[in-house]
């Protein structure tokens, strides 16, 4: 009898003690995972669970970021904007501090302004275009051409597709030609305005705004010599004969340009109600030629070229 019993013993014994082991060694296990998991510390940082799960859904960088930083609310509603850029995101934030101390913050337009360098004002932060960029060139009020720039390939346009005096770009030039035969068919007869122009006639445009009508209203107008798209020899200004700058707009050239411009290569570069964007008051004769390529990819954008260029082609 005792012999059976001291037999029995020692197993449930050992055995206990292997189980309390494999359940301690488990808990342990777990509890590492827990204090090491992304939603333990981005809880201790300060984010809620809901906060948590959309930021485990982003990219690796993000939560990071996360991590590394205090708690930050404007965090995850910034980086969920569909035209968010990750090196922008100091300034996003800087512009909101800044500019919706009393209004509602606004994520969506802080990502398009800022984006576009519009969280600063004109002609105070600007920089040297990329010319590595080709037709896809940025020129904008934040964004200049080399000092005194003049594009080799100009050539005089004929009086059949302009007004007297006009010159672009040879590619231009073909394209634009293309474009008026297309629209002759359908009985529109475009006309060139104004075109290239190089540093001294865009100064003196400039210049005559300024003295007539004071700085911020030739700023409204006419862009500042090196920072025109007029000097680049990309963009022409269109109209139908007979129209002028107050009722383009009405006309049928206008409609059928708005159609198909982006088919030969130009897009409309001052889109009505986008004037925070561009900078500019609206221009419904003003397109800027990007190739055909690029240019549908901007139509199809439904973006201002601005906003393309700083997410598409100038994100990194
Ligand atoms: N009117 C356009 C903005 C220019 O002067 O280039
Ligand atoms: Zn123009």
């Amino acid at each position: 009898m005792q012999y059976k019993r001291r037999l029995k013993k020692g197993p449930i014994i050992a055995l206990g003690i292997f189980i309390l082991a494999i359940i301690l060694i488990i808990m342990g296990i777990n509890m590492y995972k827990h204090y090491t998991s992304y939603e333990y510390k981005l809880g201790k940082v300060g984010y809620n669970e809901k906060e948590i799960s959309k930021l485990l859904k982003m990219d690796k960088k993000y939560i990071d970021y996360a991590l590394e930083h205090k708690y930050d609310k404007n965090l995850i509603p910034l980086i969920s904007q569909k035209y968010f850029v990750w090196k922008n995101y100091n300034d996003y934030v800087k512009y909101m501090k800044k500019a919706y101390t009393s209004k509602k913050v606004n994520y969506k337009e802080t990502v398009t302004l800022v984006n576009v360098k519009a969280n600063y004002d004109p002609y105070t932060h600007t920089t040297k275009t990329n010319m590595k960029d080709g037709l896809a060139i940025l020129v904008n009020k934040h964004y200049s051409l080399p000092d005194k720039y003049a594009p080799k390939d100009i050539v005089k346009m004929s009086n059949w597709y302009s007004y007297d005096g006009n010159s672009v770009r040879k590619e231009v030039y073909e394209a634009f030609k293309e474009m008026f035969n297309a629209a002759k068919k359908e009985d529109i007869t475009l006309i060139v305005n104004s075109s290239y122009r190089d540093y001294d006639s865009q100064k003196q445009i400039y210049d005559k705004y300024k003295r007539e009508n004071g700085e911020e209203y030739a700023d409204e107008y006419a862009a500042r010599p090196d920072f025109s798209e007029h000097q680049t020899g990309l963009a022409l200004d269109i109209f139908t004969l007979g129209t002028n700058r107050a009722n383009f707009e009405d006309s049928d050239g206008f409609k059928w340009l708005s159609k198909n411009a982006y088919k030969y290569g130009f897009i409309l570069r001052y889109p009505k109600g986008k004037e925070d964007i561009t900078g500019y008051s609206y221009e419904s004769w003003h397109y800027r030629y990007l190739g055909r390529e690029l240019a549908k990819k901007v139509h199809d954008s439904g973006l201002t070229y601005d906003e393309y260029y700083a997410y598409y082609l100038d994100k990194e």
